[in-house]
Order: C-alpha cells, then sequence, then structure tokens
C-alpha cells in the first residue's frame, strides 16, 4: 500500500490567471520553498499518494478552487487541493499576522520606536489567523480520512502561516492513530528577547502550536536553536538539547533537541535546503535562457558582472547592496567602466505598505548610481523589476560576483543556485546571516549585512580574486548546494517521521 503523503503550504504549486477570454490558465507558483518541495516530492512520489493542500492567493484561484476539477490538476504531477478561504480572513492572517507581524519578527525588521502597536486592532487579526489555520488543519484531517489508517498518513506542513496547524491536528487525531506530523519553518527564528515582542498569548499559541508536530525542521542550526531558547523561555517546556548543539556549536544537519510539552515530545531538527543541480542546469540550456545571455552579454560588452536577483523583499537587504557598489565605485576607480551591476529586485507584498515605500527606495538609489557613475559608453547598474526566471538564470549564468546579503534569511537558494549555474566560476558575497552561511561557509566571501564598507571590500575582493580560486570556491559551493539537494531535503524528514 502507497504512504499517503499530505503537503500543506500558504502558496501552492500552482496558481491561476484569467485568460482574455475569462478562461483560467494554471501555471506553476512562484518561490523557493514550492521549488524545493516539489523537487523533493518528486522523488518519493512514485511509492506515495500525495496531495498539496494549498490556499486560493487571488480571485482566479478562488475560481478554478471551486471547480469540480480543481482536485485533479496537477501541475508538477501531484493533486493539488486549494482552500477557497473567505477573502477578508485571508487578508487578515496572510497580510496583517503572517507577513506584518511574524516576518517582522523573526527576521527582526521591526523599527522598533514605532512598531508593532498590538491594540484592539489586532484581535481580528489574530481570530483571522487562528480561522485560516483551522481551514488547513479541517483540510488535512480530512484528506488523511480514517480509512487511510493502515498505511499510516504523513503530513508535512510548511512555514510560518501553519504554525497552529501541528496542534490543531493533534487535537483532531490524537496520537495513535497512525498519523505523524512533521512541521517545517523556512525562514529565521528570532531570539526569545525579541520573540517577547509579540503578546505573551500569541507567543505562546505559536510555539504551542509547532510543538503539535512530531518533527520540528529548520534550515540551519542558529534558528532552531533559538527555537528551543524560546520552548523554555516563553512556556517553560522541557527541552533537551543534543549534539554539537547542547555545546553552543552550530550541526550542519540533523537532530539537535527534543522538547515536552503537555506530554508530547517533538524532535527539533536541521535539515538545510540545497538546489537539484541537474535539474537547473537542464533548464538553462533552455533556449529562452540562451537568448537573454546572449542579450545581457552584449550590455556587458566584456564587463565583468556583479548579479544580484532577489524578490524585493525588506529583509533582502537591496538598498545596502546598492549602496555597496556606490562605495565601491567611488573608493576604488579602478573598477569604473571595468563592471556592471546587474540587480533584478522583483516585486512581493504589495498589499504590505512598508514593502512599496522599499522598492520605491531601491529605484531611487539605483537611478542616483547611474546619474553620478555613468558616463556615455558605459552604464553602471542595469535594475530590472519585472520578474523573468529565464532572465534571472541568464544572469546567474554569466555571474563573476553574486551579491547576496539579506539581513537575515531562512537559508537562500539564490546564493546556491549562482554557483550551479555559473559558466565562469562566481564569486559569492554571502551574509552571515542567511540560513545558507552554514553551509557555505568556506567557500563564500561571508559579510555583516548592516556593514556597507565591508560589502563594499568584499565586492572588490571578489572582482579581484584569481581565476582559479574563483573557480575552485564556486564550485565547493555548487557541491554543497547539490549535496543538501531537496530530495534529500524532504527524504530525511519524512525518514524522521518513520516511513
Ligand atoms: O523564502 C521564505 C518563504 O517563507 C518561503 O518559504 C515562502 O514561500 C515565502 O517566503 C513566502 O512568501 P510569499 O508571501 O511571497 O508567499
Amino acid at each position: 500500500m502507497k504512504q499517503r503523503v499530505l503537503v500543506a503550504s500558504n502558496r501552492g504549486p500552482i496558481s491561476y490567471e484569467f485568460a482574455t477570454d475569462g478562461s483560467l490558465t494554471g501555471q506553476r507558483g512562484g518561490g523557493g520553498m514550492i521549488a524545493g518541495v516539489m523537487s523533493g516530492l518528486a522523488a518519493v512520489a512514485p511509492q506515495a499518494d500525495v496531495t498539496w493542500i494549498c490556499a486560493a492567493l487571488s480571485d482566479a484561484d478562488r475560481t478554478a478552487a471551486r471547480q469540480p476539477d480543481t482536485g485533479t490538476r496537477d501541475p508538477g504531477g501531484v493533486p493539488v487541493r486549494m482552500l477557497d478561504i473567505p477573502p477578508e480572513i485571508f487578508g487578515r492572517a496572510y497580510n496583517n499576522v503572517a507577513n506584518s507581524t511574524l516576518w517582522f519578527v523573526h527576521h527582526l525588521l521591526f523599527d522598533t520606536t514605532n512598531e508593532p502597536h498590538f491594540g484592539l486592532a489586532f484581535a481580528p487579526d489574530w481570530a483571522a489567523y487562528l480561522a485560516y489555520n483551522e481551514a488547513f488543519a479541517d483540510a488535512l484531517a480530512e484528506e488523511a480520512g480514517p480509512e487511510r489508517q493502515p498505511g499510516g498518513v504523513r503530513m508535512l506542513v510548511q512555514d510560518y502561516h501553519l504554525s497552529l496547524v501541528p496542534r490543531m491536528l493533534r487535537e483532531r487525531r490524537g496520537a495513535a492513530r497512525g498519523t505523524r506530523i512533521g512541521y517545517f519553518w523556512h525562514i529565521p527564528w528570532a531570539p526569545p528577547d525579541y520573540y517577547r515582542i509579540l503578546p505573551l498569548e500569541v507567543g505562546r499559541a505559536l510555539l504551542n502550536g509547532i510543538l503539535g508536530a512530531d518533527h520540528a525542521g529548520f534550515h540551519a542550526a542558529r534558528w532552531a536553536s533559538a527555537f528551543l531558547d524560546c520552548c523554555a523561555a516563553i512556556l517553560g517546556a522541557d527541552v533537551d538539547r543534543m549534539g554539537p548543539a547542547s555545546m553552543g556549536g552550530a550541526a550542519i544537519a540533523g537532530t539537535v533537541g527534543r522538547v515536552r510539552y503537555r506530554g508530547h515530545v517533538t524532535e527539533v531538527a536541521v535539515h538545510p535546503m540545497g538546489v537539484d543541480a541537474d535539474a537547473l542546469r537542464a533548464r538553462a540550456r533552455g533556449a529562452d535562457v540562451r537568448a537573454h545571455m546572449g542579450t545581457l552579454g552584449q550590455a556587458a560588452g566584456g564587463r565583468k558582472l556583479i548579479v544580484r536577483v532577489d524578490r524585493t523583499e525588506l529583509s533582502k537587504n537591496i538598498v545596502r547592496g546598492l549602496a555597496a557598489y556606490r562605495e565601491l565605485l567611488a573608493t576604488r576607480p579602478q573598477w569604473r567602466g571595468r563592471v556592471m551591476h546587474l540587480a533584478f529586485a522583483y516585486p512581493s507584498r504589495a498589499a504590505v505598505p512598508e514593502y512599496r515605500a522599499y522598492t520605491e527606495r531601491v529605484r531611487r538609489l539605483a537611478q542616483e548610481i547611474t546619474e553620478e557613475f555613468g558616463t556615455a559608453d558605459w552604464n553602471p547598474l542595469i535594475l530590472e523589476v519585472k520578474d523573468d526566471y529565464p532572465r534571472s538564470l541568464a544572469a546567474c549564468a554569466l555571474a563573476d560576483v553574486l551579491v547576496v546579503n539579506p539581513i537575515r534569511d531562512g537559508m537562500n537558494l539564490v546564493a546556491q543556485e549562482g554557483p550551479v549555474l555559473s559558466q565562469r566560476g562566481c564569486a559569492l558575497v554571502l551574509s552571515r546571516e542567511a540560513g545558507a552561511a552554514a553551509t557555505l561557509a568556506a567557500d563564500a566571501l561571508l559579510v555583516n549585512p548592516f556593514d556597507v564598507t565591508e560589502t563594499a571590500d568584499a565586492m572588490h575582493q571578489a572582482l579581484a580574486m584569481p581565476d582559479a580560486e574563483r573557480l575552485r570556491r564556486s564550485a565547493g559551493i555548487a557541491a554543497t548546494a547539490a549535496a543538501f539537494r531537496p530530495a534529500r531535503w524532504l527524504g530525511d524528514q519524512l525518514a524522521c517521521l518513520g516511513t
């Protein structure tokens, strides 16, 4: 009998749009988490009976979700069940709680003089987050169904949108019915002093929610360790640290602790997510990517290329990255005319006002740099804000230097995709605050993301790096990224749940 595997995430593997004639067209859902889970599932799918539960994110998604045949649409070979959660509930849960509160807490993004402000207005937001999590727990419990029990059910609940789901499921299904619940947290975890910004009951509910899982995973030991700290400090849970984590060290992968709370034990582990190198390289051989390589190569005109590819996301630190490039050109005039910066900053979360303002700051600074240093025959910076996946792959393939300088990041896949795709070998300037710094430290140039001068120095070092060293480091990063391929990431979690 096939193993029943249920995946749950806010964003799903397919998203719909209305064509001009009003019909629905589906395309693959965006983002690293989706790509990783899809690629991981491809490896287990033949032996498993998988369903992916996600939220309808747009009107087109809602229309698709209401059609009786939606459950049969499966872009990556996996049946999808899209939940048509009322827009008011979805908007409050996704924008106000997940993205404006939890994301900000765990990326340490609050300007605490002014934000957050947990007044009366927060109550309906939190109620919506509860209702939205309930909708997922209901759907998961229904999909698991008692008739499935003989083979058991493995649930893989993803990310900060669904923190309450594991506990809700445990309460619905009990522990003794063959259900094993895995939870994966894809972003950083805040230290207890910062986590305490959350109202006490909210902070406790989120931890209690995750501790309903049998297994809780993080991309890096730092985040797992901070989670254990919060379980002890905020819940008073019984925390048992294991292996390197107990010595304050950094396990790259493996179990780092167990938390006993309300009679249940949750195993806490590190599972870094790398990339499917073969699939990525195969995609980059596509005609569309090659065409972009031609165009970008022509624009560069033989100059060295510094590349960045991000969503315009507050944690990605694009403004300081551009400021570092400006400082590089100002303090090391030898690079003027010999280098070009391709900065791809794609739209993200336009419903959150801080994101709209940040996008404007990125545009303004890019324009200032062009005006300050550009000449008749040299454009120092190309900023592209329209999402174009093949063009991003082309830029990574051509990059001499890749800049990934987030304030904080759960893992970061671009830092790994760049060297995998690179043709000449690319030097990686990487924030020490990205989860990927734990796996890539030996070969990347690590920087403090707040230190613009240090970042400019690292850009210089990367540009001046001898070819042999750049190739060696780039190959090292590519090998590490491939070793932690998504199939391993997902397979290890399923193994921890007991297959
Ligand atoms: O990249 C981290 C992450 O949490 C992913 O796991 C998740 O898909 C994404 O961010 C959420 O972003 P969005 O709000 O665009 O779906």
